[in-house]
């Protein structure tokens, strides 16, 4: 049966196991993976290339996509053969080897990585590892459940092994759109101006003669683990709907918006389910993943169309698509990253950006990617990308941690990745603030009455208060800047002493 996957005749015989195949990988190498957000990353190759590096030494530079299944991650941090990652990351065994220093991780914009690489900033890839749904009669590679950097790793690398995977039906040939940025000088403007328009090829191209290996499997995508709406996620989407309610009265906004952006996760896919109940219609979207509550509002016919680089989604919704792979092929595009987060396209397109924050400050600054501006969560994503060039850039975060010892609103962030010139609106369960158009001080007095928790809002109202008599266009009181993240370190808590001891006595 595998063979009508490989319609280029003289690749039929480039058929061999994974073991083989990750014989190719020598310590050293620089190996670009496919795989986005856990979607159509390769499921037997990097588990051979793990149980080799537990052999012997092999360490590799790994890209890919964003994060990986099926353990990768895990498997080749513990095998100690990862020296450098990049550029995202969503695994405990990895995130405590980056933390640790064990591993070199590189946080990267995710639509940066295909350009650093192309401009010889990193890289170059010496061997590609991409899973494919078939290879055409020219040996051009059809993708899966993801784009992410597979073209441009192809483009690249001197030897490309091919993941057969024979569970992903054939008929997803046609839902990925191809296309890849010429070098500069004389790069040309992306003709993208519309959502479903296509502007590639349905595969990714490549020489045959550098397909050096085909390892065929069966094993599905490993399923999201975002966890389902609850009260606060879903106060955040009702704040959200009745901001963009009063954008449509206001004449700024049509009932179909613009097309919406949501990041990775438990809350944004929350958000985005909240969509469901609202007045507005045909709705698109232009992001980097879909989730499930992308592929809701798809059935429900809310959302219209749905242009993204992966789709990662639960057991159940995974079956559903693909089972019905026909219907959403007309509905829904893959793109590589730098096409689906290109700033050129989320710039023109107008996109409406909801991203989730670990913390962020009384100026609206965030950061999404540290713990307590130290220690590696995930990484940025493509929550950059978008942010700093979307019609609106709104961030989410639930306003209490750690059941509410640390507080998500705090004096100054312990580290940035979206500064406050790139944050239009914040929300979190308690309420919504429009900074737009706002100085640092009235952003300060939006967010502490909107988006604070009441557990913290006296005492930053109060560092608010004491930092404006210090005076400054942005006030702050350096010395107790950080005092909140200190107290957590110091105590499990960012309530003062007194009632952080009586709220565990209670
Ligand atoms: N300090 C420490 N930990 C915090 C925290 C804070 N200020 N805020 C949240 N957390 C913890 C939560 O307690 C939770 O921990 P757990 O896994 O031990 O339960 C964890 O962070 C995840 O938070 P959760 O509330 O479940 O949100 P999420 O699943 O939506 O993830 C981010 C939130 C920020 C980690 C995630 O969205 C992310 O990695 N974002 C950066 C990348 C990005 O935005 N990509 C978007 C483009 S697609």
């Amino acid at each position: 049966m595998h063979t009508d996957r490989i319609r280029h005749p003289g690749l039929q015989d480039r058929i061999t196991s994974a073991e083989q195949a990750a014989l190719l990988v020598r310590n050293g190498m620089t190996v670009g993976m496919s795989g986005f957000t856990r979607a159509g990353d390769c499921k037997s190759v990097p588990a051979a290339i793990a149980s080799r590096a537990e052999r012997e030494p092999l360490s590799m530079t790994l890209i890919t996509g964003a994060s990986l299944g099926h353990d990768t991650d895990k498997l080749l941090a513990q095998a100690n053969a990862l020296a450098r990652r990049m550029p995202f990351q969503v695994d405990t065994t990895l995130r405590r080897k980056i933390n640790e220093g064990g591993v070199a991780f590189i946080d990267q914009h995710l639509s940066e990585t295909a350009e650093l690489l192309r401009a010889g900033h990193i890289g170059p890839v010496d061997i590609a590892i991409i899973e494919a749904a078939a290879i055409t009669e020219s040996g051009a590679i059809v993708p899966t459940m993801s784009v992410g950097n597979s073209a441009s790793f192809v483009q690249q690398a001197r030897q490309v092994i091919v993941e057969l995977n024979l569970s992903v039906p054939a008929g997803i040939e046609g839902l990925h759109d191809i296309y890849v940025p010429a070098d500069r000088p004389g790069r040309e403007p992306i003709p993208l101006t519309a959502v479903d328009q296509r502007i590639g090829t349905p595969y990714i191209e490549v020489d045959p003669a550098r397909i050096a290996a085909i390892v065929v499997t069966q094993e599905p995508d490993s399923p999201s683990n975002a966890l389902p709406p609850d009260e606060e996620t879903n106060a955040i989407a009702n704040h959200i709907n009745t901001f963009l309610r009063a954008e449509v009265a206001a004449g700024r906004l049509g009932s179909s918006l613009l097309p919406l952006q949501a990041g990775i996760g438990t809350i944004a896919n929350a958000v985005l389910h909240g969509f469901a109940d609202s007045d507005f219609e045909r709705l698109a979207m232009y992001s980097e993943v879909l989730q499930d509550s992308a592929i809701e509002l798809l059935d429900q016919g809310k959302l219209a169309f749905a242009s993204a680089s992966s789709i990662t989604v639960s057991r159940p919704v995974y079956e559903k698509i693909l089972a019905n792979i026909e219907h959403y092929r007309e509905r829904i595009v893959l793109r590589p990253q730098e096409i689906s987060n290109a700033p050129e396209l989320v710039r023109r397109l107008g996109i409406i950006a909801i991203n989730t924050a670990l913390e962020f400050d009384i100026y609206g600054n965030v950061n999404s990617t540290h713990v307590g501006g130290t220690h590696m969560m995930n990484g940025i994503g493509g929550s950059g990308d978008f942010a700093r060039n979307a019609h609106l850039a709104i961030f989410v975060s639930k306003s209490i941690a750690k059941n509410g010892d640390i507080s998500s609103v705090v004096p100054m962030v312990s580290h940035v990745d979206h500064t406050e010139h790139d944050v239009d609106v914040l929300v979190t369960e308690c309420g919504l603030a429009d900074l737009r158009g706002l100085a640092p001080r009235e952003r300060a007095r939006a967010i502490i009455r909107h988006c604070v928790h009441p557990a913290y809002r006296d005492a930053l109202e109060d560092y608010f208060e004491r930092a404006c008599r210090r005076g400054g266009q942005t006030p702050h009181l350096l010395e107790e800047a950080f005092s909140w993240h200190q107290r957590f370190g110091e105590t499990g808590s960012m309530l003062p002493r007194a009632e952080s001891r009586a709220r565990k006595a209670a």
